[in-house]
């Protein structure tokens, strides 16, 4: 039995779904209303059947009806017919014809009337009732019976033959009370019959309704129930793959796709929830591909970038950061980056922080955080809010730079800048800055300090023509005009006279720079050089002392040679002078001769002058004089003066000098000076050499500048110490003072030459030196 339910129910849910899914061939709709009206047929169809029944029982009971009437009536007449019947025999046998007459025509009225209401009755009664064929006749029968009969009797009992009265109702009316019993007894029993087979069909009826009203509404509930599920699943099915689609969607799963069958607005709905699902699939691939450009993107820029929650917790850290601070994102997150944070710089960076967030203002601030080595780096942070359309934030941006190399540079700036502030302060050097264009001029501290004006004195070049000394001051607008028109660098030094009359000496030193318009700038240095004035004044006469005391010393180790040189000219005067006396004191006096000798004489005696007035020279204690001079010339003086020395010694003087050599502006002494410094020097060395001892003077023109070497074949520098020569006080010699050298690159600097020595390649050494033909002002 259990398994025969499991089977039929099984069927049941085949045949279910596949009208589920015949179902869905039709919108939902229709669907319904189909369904509702199929369920409103079979209950109509049930009500109808049941109805029918009633019908039937109806019929039956209005069969009964007429049958009972049809009782009723004959009996009735049957009635009538017996009370007619006995009173005629009551009066009969009273023998009163007068009543009989009075009654007996009522009284057959009576009867007729009843068989006329009979008769009428049964003609009413339904066809197809059942009826005996005999009833109507038979009340015809005695319809016309009574029709005529009384009349006989009346006539009868009016005549007085009581006897065939009697006779007469026997034979007359009685037949007809047996008939109309009779038909009593027929009708009585169709009646039974009727009734029997009533009974019979309103228990079919009952039976019938008792089945059928079940039956009906448990199909009709069958079939409700069946469409309502098939409906209902038709409709759920789908729905609930859409709400599991949703599901997927809600948590990301945009490759989902319902299956979809049917053709119902639900299997709309799921195509179109598949194309929502492809599309929001394709969207949300490009959005992850723009997301992974954009992620690429923010990870890989040049800068440490992060986001907040509009509370201030870290939402989220680019790559590059974690890198940086080498921990993990977790760490860092919320607060975590505070860890982070220098600790000097924790409170002044979170309070500055805590301030944005609450008055929703953008943030800048420096702070130095921990490197992944444990190195702290400055780094410049910034965070700008983001606001929703109602203007409340929603998210907080930064972003930070590494300025560490920034701050060092500014540091060292500030260092280098303190240092520069110091030294000019100390070397009394400012530095200024001059826009040729604008005329606008910047000067330090040290400058304003110089030209002694307020610190705040905006520097112009009338303010500073206002201190330049009077005989310098056309020189400076010469040079400030040149250099504005030239834009070259320039060298000036001149004088300045401060407000309290002293005077000042300023070097200044500019040079040349283009901006990035190309307009000339000048930047440079003005150095207060009155000290190193005093103090160069001072060397120079120290350094004259010196030198002179040089020469003397020099002078008095060639007494022997210098007066040698001086005794040859004055003994060949005193020869000459001889001569010319002789020449004179003939008897014939040749005057000629006389003459020539005295020329000579004087020649000689110049000679020696010269020589003394040189040597007097070396010897004067005097201020420097600068003139125009041919070295060649003084070349040759100091041969003449040193040429017993060299001879001494064997050695010969050779010159190569230039011709056409263009003068110079010098001052003799300090050459000649330098010349007999080097000349003896090469004597000295090559005094104890064995081979050729010579002497080369060489004097060649150079590109601006005069050539002159000196160069002997001695022995040479004295090995690894060729770089000490110019050294003061550094001398081999026994008897030296080691001051030549350096007094002599001092002299030969002093006229903007330079002084330098080399090894001969052979033998001894060759020292050179450079003058420029026109000697620099200051010189
Ligand atoms: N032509 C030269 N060849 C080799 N060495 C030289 C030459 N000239 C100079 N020197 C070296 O340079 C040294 C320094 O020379 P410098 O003229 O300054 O002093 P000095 O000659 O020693 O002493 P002073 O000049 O007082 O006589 C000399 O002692 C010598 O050693
Ligand atoms: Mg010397």
């Amino acid at each position: 039995m259990g398994l025969h339910t499991a089977t039929g129910l099984n069927r049941w849910v085949k045949s279910a779904k596949a009208k589920t899914l015949y179902a869905r061939r039709l919108n939902i709709g229709p669907r319904l209303v189909l369904g509702f009206v199929f369920i409103v047929l079979s209950m109509l169809a049930a009500d109808a059947a049941i109805l029918w029944q009633f019908h039937l029982v109806r019929t039956q009971a209005e069969r009964l009806n007429g049958i009972d009437q049809e009782l009723v009536a004959v009996q009735r007449v049957h009635t009538s017919l017996l009370a007619f019947h006995d009173r005629l025999e009551d009066l009969a046998d009273s023998q009163d014809a007068g009543r009989l007459v009075t009654e007996g025509g009522p009284l057959r009225t009576a009867v007729l009337e009843d068989t006329r209401r009979a008769m009428s009755a049964l003609s009413l009664l339904p066809f197809d009732l059942q009826r005996d064929p005999t009833i109507l006749p038979t009340l015809h029968a005695v319809q016309s019976a009574l029709s005529w009969q009384p009349e006989a009797i009346t006539t009868l009992a009016t005549s007085g033959d009581w006897r065939a009265v009697h006779l007469r109702l026997a034979n007359q009316v009685r037949p007809l009370e047996s008939l109309t019993s009779e038909l009593v007894e027929k009708v009585d029993h169709e009646a039974g019959e009727q009734q029997a087979q009533a009974v019979l069909n309103v228990r079919r009826v009952e039976r019938l309704v008792f089945w059928v009203v079940p039956l009906t509404a448990v199909l009709t509930l069958l079939i409700a129930t069946t469409l309502g599920l098939a409906i209902t699943r038709s409709i759920t099915q789908p729905l609930a793959r859409l709400v599991e689609g949703s599901k997927a969607l809600a948590r990301g799963e945009f490759q989902h796709q319902v299956s979809v069958t049917g053709r119902d607005e639900l299997a709309h709905l799921g195509q179109v929830f598949n194309d929502t699902a492809r599309r929001l699939h394709d969207l949300y691939a490009t959005l992850q591909s723009s997301e992974d450009r954009l992620r690429l993107v923010i990870d890989t820029i040049p800068a440490y970038a992060w986001s907040s929650r509009p509370d201030g917790s870290v939402d989220f850290i680019n790559q590059r950061f974690l890198e940086f601070t080498g921990r993990s994102m977790e760490d860092i997150l919320g607060r975590g980056w505070e860890s982070l944070v220098h600790p000097d710089d924790l409170a002044r960076y979170v309070g500055g922080w805590q301030a944005a967030v609450a008055t929703g203002e953008p943030m800048e601030n420096e702070a130095r955080v921990r490197r992944a080595d444990g190195d702290y780096r400055w780094l410049l942070i910034r965070n700008v809010p983001l606001r929703d359309e109602l203007d409340n934030i929603v998210k907080w941006y930064g972003t930070s730079v590494d300025i560490e190399e920034r701050h060092r540079a500014e540091e060292a700036l500030r260092r280098s800048e303190a240092s520069l502030h110091e030294a000019q302060r100390v070397s009394r050097t400012g530095s200024f800055g001059w826009s040729v264009s604008t005329g606008e001029i910047s000067w330090s501290e040290e400058a304003s300090r110089i030209f002694q004006y307020d610190r705040t004195t905006k520097p112009t070049v009338e303010l500073i023509l206002k201190r330049v000394h009077p005989e310098d001051a056309v020189h400076v607008k010469q040079t400030i005009e040149s250099a504005s028109v030239n834009g070259k660098d320039f060298e000036h030094e001149c004088r300045l006279v401060m407000p309290d009359n002293s005077v000042k000496y300023v070097h200044v030193v500019a040079h040349a720079l283009s901006d990035k318009s190309g307009r000339t700038e000048f930047v440079g240095a003005v150095m207060d050089a009155t000290e190193r004035k005093c103090a160069e004044e001072a060397l120079r006469e120290a350094q004259a002392n010196l030198a002179r005391v040089s020469r003397m010393t020099t002078m008095g180790e060639l007494t022997a040679s210098v007066a040698h040189e001086i005794k040859q000219p004055i003994s060949a005067a005193l020869i000459n002078a001889k001569t010319c006396l002789r020449w004179l004191g003939r008897d014939q006096p040749d005057v000629a001769e006389a003459r020539e000798a005295a020329a000579r004489n004087i020649k000689d005696v110049t000679r020696a002058s010269d020589i003394i007035s040189g040597i007097s020279l070396l010897f004067k204690k005097g201020a420097l004089r600068r003139e125009l001079l041919d070295v060649n010339e003084l070349i040759r003086e100091m041969i003449v003066l040193l040429h017993s020395e060299a001879s001494r010694y064997s050695i010969s003087i050779r010159t190569e000098l230039a011709e056409d050599l263009p003068k110079v502006m010098a001052d003799r002494v300090q050459l000649q000076q330098v010349f007999m410094n080097l000349m003896l020097n090469g004597i000295d060395a090559m005094k104890e050499t064995t081979g050729g001892r010579e002497l080369t003077i060489k004097s060649e023109a150079g590109d601006g500048q005069l050539l002159i070497s000196v160069r002997d074949t001695g022995v040479g520098l004295p090995p690894e110490q060729a770089d000490q020569i110019f050294r003061t006080f550094f001398t081999t010699k026994d008897k030296g003072t080691g001051m030549g050298l350096p007094i002599s690159r001092s002299i030969i600097e002093s006229h903007g030459g330079r002084l330098w020595v080399t090894d001969n390649s052979g033998r001894g050494a060759t020292f050179q030196f450079t003058l420029p033909r026109t000697v620099a002002a200051h010189a």
